[in-house]
């Protein structure tokens, strides 16, 4: 009889929050690991289920599939296992829309026990005490300290040159 294959990945503890998920076997760069799955709603039902008004840290099962439709991957609403991927601001993974549906992608090859972790980016607000209701805890090198998006870089702003050096080449 062909020998079952073991699964690609666990979901267990994580040291960055509650549950995540690990990779147990070799994951190779490119590999679709797995669905998020969920109901789809709209923004004003993901409102009305998450009342982040009254949280102390954010924390949804939420994932902005297009302008209208979000998916709510909770367990109680059909989540599976990709409800519970961590973020990370120097991700081994990444997430993918297409055809109506989201898939985590291994953005490189992945080695047993590592933990799978993909960027949320969520949206940046100009509220400056979000930084702290979205903290991020990820512990990378080059953490941004939150799981929203990064800043846009603002554009250089060039120096004026001094007045006797403005004079153009003859
Ligand atoms: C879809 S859940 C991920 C699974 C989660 N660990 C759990 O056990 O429910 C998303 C939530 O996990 C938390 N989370 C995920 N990555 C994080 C990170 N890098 N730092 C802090 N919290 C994180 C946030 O509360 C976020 O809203
Ligand atoms: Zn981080």
């Amino acid at each position: 009889m062909p020998k079952k294959k073991e699964p690609l990945y666990v979901v267990r503890n994580s040291a960055i929050h509650g549950r995540g998920v690990f990779a147990a076997r070799t994951i190779r760069k490119g590999t679709c690991i797995v669905e998020y799955k969920g109901e789809r709603i709209d923004n004003d039902e993901a409102d009305k289920r998450y009342d982040e008004a009254n949280m102390r840290r954010h924390h949804t099962f939420l994932f902005t599939l297009s302008k209208i439709t979000v998916v709510d991957g909770s367990p109680e609403t059909g989540g599976g296992d990709a409800s519970f991927i961590n973020h990370s601001c120097e991700p081994n993974c990444e997430a993918l829309i297409g055809g109506g549906t989201i898939h985590i992608y291994a953005l490189n090859t992945i080695y047993p026990g590592t933990e799978l972790l993909y960027d949320y980016q969520y949206e940046l607000t100009k509220d400056p005490t979000d930084r702290k209701f979205y903290v991020c805890r990820c512990g990378a090198d080059t953490c941004r300290g939150t799981i929203m998006k990064a800043a846009k870089p603002r554009r250089p702003k060039a120096k004026k040159l001094p007045k006797r050096r403005r004079r153009t080449a003859r």
